[in-house]
C-alpha cells in the first residue's frame, strides 16, 4: 500500500438478518423513484427530448427518463471547459481533493438509493451493486490522496473526455471523472446511453462536493455524442473504458489530430478481453468449482474481467466440469430485486441477440453446448441462460463475448506452455486465472503469460482499488492501471514523481 493514510469503503453483511432487513426496507423506499438525466451543460438552453429508460430485468419497471445531447452541444461543452481550464489548474491541489473526499462520504452514505438505483438501471444484484458503490468511494478517495501525495509542482493537461461503460455505470464513470478533475482537468463525461440515470447522480454528488458546474459538465448520449466530444478541438485527452472496438475508432480519431498546446492527445483506453483460467491435476477442485463459477458467470458475465475459457487438463476435465454443473444448478437467476438473486439479466435486447447468435452458431459448428433452464419470470427481461460450451481449441474463440458464457477447452499436461501461447495468440491481454498447487507452475506459466491482472488459485473478478491495481495490455488497453499508483501520472504533463516500493 502506496497510501497507508487510505482506507477502502467497508461492505455489509448480507448474512446477518438485520443487515438484511434494513437494506431491504431501504430497497423498498426507492424502488417507486423515478430518475432523471439530461445533459449539464452551463448556458446550453435548448431543451431536449427524453426518453424512458427501463429496468432490463423487467421491462414494465420505468427507471426513470434521460435527455440525450446532440453531437452539435458537444462542441459547445468543449468551449465551457476550456474556459475554467485555467481557473481550475489554479485551484490548489488540496482543494481539489477534498471535493473528492466530501463525495466520497456522499456517496457512502446514499449508499441504499445508489444501489437500488444501479440494480435497475444497470440489473445489478444486490451484492454486485453494493460493489459497485463501495468502488466508486475507493477510486475517490484513493485519487485524492494519491494527489496530495504526487502531483504536487505538475500541470494539468487540458480538458478531459470521459467515456465509459454500462456495466460499471457508477464505478468506472466517477472513477475516470475523479482521476481526471483531481489532476487539474476540466472533464465533459459521457457515460453510456444505457445507463446515464446513475452516472447524473454522480455528478449531482459532486457538485454538491463543490466541483464548479464549468470544470464538470455531464453530455449523456450515445456513440456520435462521444465521437464529437474527442473530435472537439479543445480536447487534450480522453479517458475511455468499453470496446476494443470503439478504442480503435478513437484512437484512430485522435491520430489525426494534437492537443491545443501542440503535444499529441492522451489516450487511456481500458478495453475488452478474452480471459482464459488454466486448471491443473494438483488444483484443490472445490475452490475451482467456486471461482469457476463466480469468474464466469457473476454478474452475468458482464464484467470485462470475466472468464472467457476455462482450460482443464484432460485427466480431472470430466470430473471438474461435474462438479462445476452442479454448482449451477443452484443459482438463482431472475430479478434483482430479491436480496438473494445471484445473476440477473443482461443489458439490453441487442446484447442478449448477440450471445445467443454466437451460442447458436457454435452449436452448428458441432460444439457440445449445455444451458441451464431459466425461470418463468425472466420472460419479463432480458436473460441469457448459463452456458457451457467445449471447443477444441483457443483458435475457435473469436471476440469477446460479453455474458454468462463459458467456454471449456482440454489440455494435455506435455501441451501446458502451448497452450498458454495460445492464450497470448488472441491478442487479448486483461485476466488470467491459474489454478495449481505446484510452484514451478506458478512460476512458469505467470512469467509467461501477458496479462495485465494473473489470479493465482483465487477467482479472475472484482479488482479492489489500492489492492490490485486493474487493466490489460495489448486488444485489452493501454494502461497505465486503474487504481493503481501510475493513473495520474498521465493526467499531468510530463507525469508525476512515484516513488514505487
Ligand atoms: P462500447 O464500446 O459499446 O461503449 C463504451 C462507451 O463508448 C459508451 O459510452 C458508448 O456510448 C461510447 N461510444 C460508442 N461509440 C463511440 C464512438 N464512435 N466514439 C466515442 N464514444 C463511443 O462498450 P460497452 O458495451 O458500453 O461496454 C462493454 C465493453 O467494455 C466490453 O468490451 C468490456 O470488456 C469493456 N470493459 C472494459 C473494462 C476495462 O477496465 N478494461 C471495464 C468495463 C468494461
Ligand atoms: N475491475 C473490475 C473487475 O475486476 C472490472 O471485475
Amino acid at each position: 500500500n502506496l497510501f497507508p493514510d487510505r482506507a477502502n469503503s467497508a461492505g455489509m453483511d448480507l448474512a446477518s438478518e438485520a443487515v438484511l432487513a434494513g437494506l431491504g426496507d431501504a430497497l423498498r423506499a426507492t424502488a417507486g423513484e423515478t430518475w432523471r438525466a439530461e445533459p449539464m451543460i452551463p448556458g446550453l438552453e435548448n431543451e431536449r427530448t427524453a426518453r424512458a429508460l427501463r429496468n432490463p430485468a423487467d421491462h414494465a419497471d420505468v427507471v426513470g427518463h434521460a435527455a440525450f445531447a446532440l453531437p452539435r452541444d458537444a462542441q459547445f461543452a468543449a468551449t465551457v471547459a476550456a474556459s475554467v481550464a485555467q481557473a481550475w489548474a489554479a485551484t490548489p491541489i488540496d482543494d481539489r481533493a477534498a471535493c473528492l473526499t466530501r463525495a466520497a462520504d456522499a456517496m457512502e452514505a446514499a449508499m441504499p438509493r445508489l444501489m437500488g438505483l444501479a440494480m435497475r438501471e444497470a440489473g445489478k444484484s444486490a451484492a454486485n451493486a453494493i460493489a459497485e458503490v463501495r468502488e466508486a468511494v475507493d477510486f475517490l478517495r484513493y485519487y485524492a490522496v494519491q494527489a496530495r501525495t504526487t502531483l504536487a509542482g505538475t500541470q494539468p493537461i487540458g480538458p478531459v473526455v470521459c467515456i465509459s461503460p454500462w456495466n460499471f455505470p457508477l464505478a468506472i464513470f466517477t472513477g475516470q471523472v475523479a482521476a481526471a478533475l483531481v489532476a487539474g482537468n476540466p472533464v465533459l463525461a459521457k457515460p453510456a446511453e444505457e445507463t446515464p440515470l446513475i452516472a447524473a447522480e454522480a455528478v449531482r454528488i459532486l457538485h454538491d462536493a463543490g466541483v464548479p458546474p464549468k470544470v464538470l459538465q455531464l453530455v449523456p448520449g450515445a456513440g456520435d455524442v462521444g465521437g464529437a466530444l474527442v473530435a472537439a478541438p479543445q480536447t487534450a485527452g480522453v479517458m475511455f473504458t468499453g470496446s476494443t472496438e470503439v478504442a480503435k475508432i478513437i484512437q484512430r480519431e485522435l491520430a489525426k489530430r494534437i492537443a491545443p498546446d501542440g503535444s499529441p492527445i492522451t489516450l487511456i483506453a481500458e478495453t475488452g478481453g478474452q480471459n482464459a483460467m488454466i486448471v491443473d491435476s494438483s488444483a484443490l477442485a472445490e475452490q475451482v468449482v467456486a471461482d469457476v463459477v463466480a469468474s464466469a458467470f457473476d454478474s452475468a458475465g458482464q464484467r470485462c474481467s470475466a472468464l472467457r475459457v476455462l482450460c482443464l487438463q484432460d485427466d480431472i476435465a470430466d470430473r471438474q466440469l461435474a462438479m462445476i454443473r452442479g454448482a449451477l444448478h443452484e443459482l438463482r437467476i431472475g430479478n434483482t430485486d430479491r436480496l438473494c438473486t445471484d445473476i440477473g439479466p443482461v443489458i439490453t435486447a441487442e446484447a442478449r441477440d448477440t450471445i445467443e447468435t454466437h451460442v447458436a452458431a457454435m452449436a452448428a459448428a458441432g460444439c457440445g453446448v449445455e444451458r441451464l433452464a431459466l425461470p418463468p419470470e425472466t420472460a419479463k427481461g432480458t436473460f441469457v441462460a448459463p452456458t457451457i460450451i467445449e471447443i477444441d481449441d483457443m483458435a475457435q474463440l473469436g471476440r469477446e463475448v460479453f455474458g454468462p458464457v463459458l467456454h471449456v477447452v482440454r489440455f494435455a499436461r506435455r501441451d501446458l506452455f502451448k497452450l498458454v501461447d495460445a492464450i497470448n495468440a488472441t491478442g487479448y491481454g486483461l485476466t488470467f486465472g491459474l489454478h495449481t498447487r505446484l510452484d514451478d507452475t506458478v512460476r512458469g506459466v505467470t512469467r509467461r503469460i501477458a496479462v495485465g491482472n494473473v489470479y493465482v488459485n483465487r477467482n479472475t473478478i472484482g479488482a479492489v482499488v489500492g489492492v490490485q491495481p486493474f487493466g490489460g495490455c495489448g486488444l485489452s488497453g493501454t494502461g497505465p492501471k486503474a487504481g493503481g499508483p501510475l493513473y495520474l501520472s498521465r493526467l499531468v504533463r510530463g507525469g508525476c514523481a512515484v516513488d514505487l516500493p
